[in-house]
Order: C-alpha cells, then sequence, then structure tokens
C-alpha cells in the first residue's frame, strides 16, 4: 500500500531538502501507525498471505486466532507454520486459483481448546508490479450461533410443548380407562373358583405396561412444562446433600461411590430448589445409567467390574459457581454429542431422551449453562454453570439515622 504522503515525496524528489524528508517519513510512520492500531482494534481478523504463501500481514485478532503473540516475528514466514489449521490453509489456497471474485465460507473449527465458528472471506489483492496476494478476512460467530442454537432450541420446546399437551390428553383418556377395567377384571377373576396363576400373570404385565406409559407422560409433560421457578437464595453444598438424599437408593442398588468435593468458598447461587434438583438428578441418573453399560461392557470382555464412582466438584469462578458431575461410566460417541441435548435422543434402553433437555432447560431458566465433555470408555463430565447470587444489599447505613419517633 503506497502512503499519500509517500506519493507526493516520490512527485517532488528534485526540489526537496533533507529535512523535508525526515518530515515527510516521520508522517508516513504515524499514517502507518494509525492503520495499525485501527486494524488491531478491529475485531475481525485480517491477514494477507503472498503468492509465494508467506504472510505478509496479520492484524491482532488474527494473530489470537492462530496463537501468534509476536506478529513482526512471523511476518515473510510460510503460512503452514503461523496457520496450522488445514481448513483455513485449503481457503488459501483456493483463494489463488479463484483469482478474481471474493470466496466466501463459514467454518465450523475445533481449536485446542475450544470449537469456534468463523465467517470467512478471501479477497483477490492485485498489488503493484504484478504481484498477487489474498486478503484473508474473519470474523467469530460462535457466540451469534450459539444464541441462534438456543432460540432453535427454545422454539422446539414451544412446539413439543402444544404437541405433547394435546396428545397427553388422547392418550391418558383411554389409559386410565383402560387401567380401571384392569382392575374390574382382576377382581372378577379374584371371585372365581378356577383362579388360574397364568392369567393372574398376563394382567399383572399389562397393569406394569400401563404404569410405564403413564410414566412416560408424565416425563413428557415435564419436559414441556416451565413452571414459574421460586427462586431463593440456595446453598449449593445442600442442593447436592439434598438430591443425594433422593438419589441415594439408585446409586447404593448400583455400588457406586459418591465423592462431592468443595474447591476453596462455594458463594451461594440463586434458584428455584425444586427445579435444580430435578435437573442434578436427571444428571445423576444419566450417570448410573453410563456406569452400569460401562460396567456390563468390561464385564463382558471379561475385564472385571471397573470403577463405579461419580465426582461431584463445586468451585466458583469469575461470578459463577460450577457445578461438575464426573462419572467413570461408558462415555459419549463424538458423533452424538451434538445430539444429546435434542429431545427424543435416546441411546438407553427404554429411555425418552428428555433427560439432558430438561436439565437444559432449568438450567437456561436459572441464566446458566451446562456444558459436556466426554471420553469414550472414560467418562463423562456435566457442567453446569450457575450465576453466583448478588451480595445482600447492606441497610447497616441507615442505622446510623436516629428514627424518626411519632411525636415530632
Ligand atoms: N453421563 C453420561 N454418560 C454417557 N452418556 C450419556 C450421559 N448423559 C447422557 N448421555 C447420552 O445422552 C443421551 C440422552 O440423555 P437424556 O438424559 O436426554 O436421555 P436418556 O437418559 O436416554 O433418557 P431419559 O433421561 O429420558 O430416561 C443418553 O441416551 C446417552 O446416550
Ligand atoms: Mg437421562
Amino acid at each position: 500500500m503506497k502512503s499519500s504522503f509517500l506519493s507526493r515525496l516520490l512527485d517532488h524528489t528534485e526540489k526537496i531538502d533533507k529535512q523535508q524528508v525526515v518530515d515527510y517519513l516521520v508522517e508516513v510512520a504515524e499514517e502507518r501507525d494509525l492503520l495499525r492500531f485501527i486494524f488491531d482494534s478491529m475485531m475481525e481478523g485480517m491477514a494477507v498471505i503472498g503468492s509465494d504463501m508467506t504472510v505478509s500481514y496479520l492484524n491482532r485478532a488474527a494473530a489470537d486466532l492462530f496463537g501468534v503473540e509476536d506478529i513482526d516475528e512471523v511476518l515473510g514466514k510460510p503460512a503452514q507454520r503461523i496457520i496450522r489449521n488445514r481448513r483455513i490453509l485449503q481457503l488459501c489456497e483456493e483463494g489463488f486459483h479463484a483469482l478474481e471474485g471474493n470466496l466466501h465460507r463459514e467454518l465450523f473449527l475445533r481449536m485446542e481448546d475450544r470449537e469456534i465458528y468463523l465467517e470467512t472471506n478471501v479477497v483477490p489483492l492485485h498489488l503493484p508490479r504484478n504481484e498477487f496476494a489474498i486478503l484473508l478476512l474473519f470474523v467469530d460467530r460462535t457466540e451469534e450461533r450459539r444464541v441462534e442454537e438456543r432460540l432453535r432450541h427454545a422454539e422446539k420446546l414451544a412446539s413439543l410443548s402444544t404437541l405433547t399437551a394435546g396428545m397427553s390428553h388422547e392418550i391418558r383418556n383411554p389409559l386410565n380407562s383402560l387401567s380401571i377395567h384392569l382392575q374390574l377384571l382382576r377382581r372378577k377373576l379374584r371371585r372365581r373358583e378356577d383362579q388360574d396363576g397364568e392369567t393372574m400373570e398376563i394382567l399383572g404385565v399389562l397393569e406394569n405396561e400401563i404404569k410405564r406409559l403413564n410414566n412416560v407422560l408424565t416425563s413428557f409433560l415435564n419436559a414441556a412444562r416451565s413452571d414459574a421457578a421460586s427462586f431463593i437464595r440456595l446453598s449449593p453444598r445442600s442442593l447436592i446433600t439434598d438430591t443425594l438424599a433422593l438419589m441415594r437408593p439408585d446409586l447404593e442398588n448400583e455400588g457406586i461411590e459418591v465423592i462431592v468435593h468443595e474447591e476453596g468458598e462455594v458463594p451461594e447461587i440463586r434458584g428455584d430448589p425444586v427445579q435444580l434438583k430435578q435437573a442434578f438428578i436427571n444428571i445423576l441418573k444419566n450417570a448410573v445409567d453410563a456406569i452400569k453399560e460401562a460396567s456390563q461392557t468390561l464385564l463382558e470382555e471379561g475385564r472385571g467390574p471397573g470403577e463405579r464412582r461419580v465426582t461431584i466438584t463445586l468451585v466458583s469462578e469469575e461470578g459463577q459457581v460450577n457445578f461438575i458431575f464426573t462419572d467413570t461410566g461408558a462415555g459419549i460417541l463424538d458423533s452424538d454429542m451434538q445430539k444429546v441435548f435434542e429431545p427424543y435422543f435416546t441411546t438407553r434402553e427404554g429411555g425418552t431422551g428428555l433427560g439432558l433437555m430438561i436439565v437444559s432447560r432449568i438450567v437456561h431458566e436459572h441464566h446458566g449453562d451446562v456444558n459436556i465433555r466426554s471420553r469414550i470408555g472414560q467418562g463423562t463430565q456435566v457442567i453446569v454453570s450457575l450465576p453466583m447470587a448478588p451480595e445482600p444489599t447492606k441497610l447497616l447505613e441507615h442505622a446510623a439515622f436516629p428514627a424518626a419517633t411519632e411525636t415530632e
């Protein structure tokens, strides 16, 4: 890029004295610093790659994306050494082949410690002396994507709630009637003298199946319903203690050890205890299922039952309290990871696939977030982050003033 000062300087080379050259150069340097400052302040990433695939320019946002600390140090170096992401490099190469016109791509990238959604543009640059380069422009759309995802989720929830309300109404009535008639039948059979054990057994199966259907309907209704939450200040520790009291039979039956661990001082949160307990129960039930599955696989492979443990860690950071549930279960396949919060997605026999959807609804109603990390064969970590309760307002200052008396 030729500076306007430089152009003027070149136009008057014969007439100018040394001092003027110095002044011009100072102005050029200032102009360059200003441009650098502007480009480095932009949220958008910019990178210029020469036709020999060397990096000619990076602004701060692009350098951050590629993990570069000192920009000057990487200028002139091969792009392959700086941009380690295969898909971005491919895009550069495509940019050189599509000599005219911009390229627009949306990329979903797995970086070392996070996943990002980038909108990228490749603009061809025809430089003086027939040189050719490309300008890569990046905009990080991860947050927008997340918001869109939540919105889509909320829409799904809304249509699910209409559907379930109608459906459960239609199914519950005939189910109730079936259940009543089965009871009548059972009573009649009991009165008969030639009682037949097999018939009674069949009746039992029918009654149990009806009960199961009823439970499924109740879960569907719970998933769709959003009860008005009543928020109070809560201690994270006692929330976990109360949840574990409810889950104890399931955990003990399966011989699962539970460790609760508090890292440092864990402040209070604000929330609805009933709903939060429901969310934690769903997470713990999934952990129990996953541990059962892992043990089953290990036993089938003749490798003993394996570890059966759930660790619950409470830790606060940056205005949040994190509830981290770590299990030693079977883990989640990478290909399933995107789907686990979707309604009806299940890999469990008899599962409705609504558990995590309920968790996500409750946590989002508490202005929190839920994230899952998992390694197949090693276990899963579900992290629920909830905002800390605000400091109670201090009213002590008022005590310094004498209270007004009625006689005054
Ligand atoms: N801790 C976990 N370990 C391994 N897989 C898990 C874990 N939590 C969830 N999953 C996976 O996510 C799926 C969806 O979970 P979700 O709780 O929504 O439904 P579900 O457990 O299958 O059925 P439901 O909770 O309705 O009985 C599960 O089927 C399982 O594949
Ligand atoms: Mg579940």
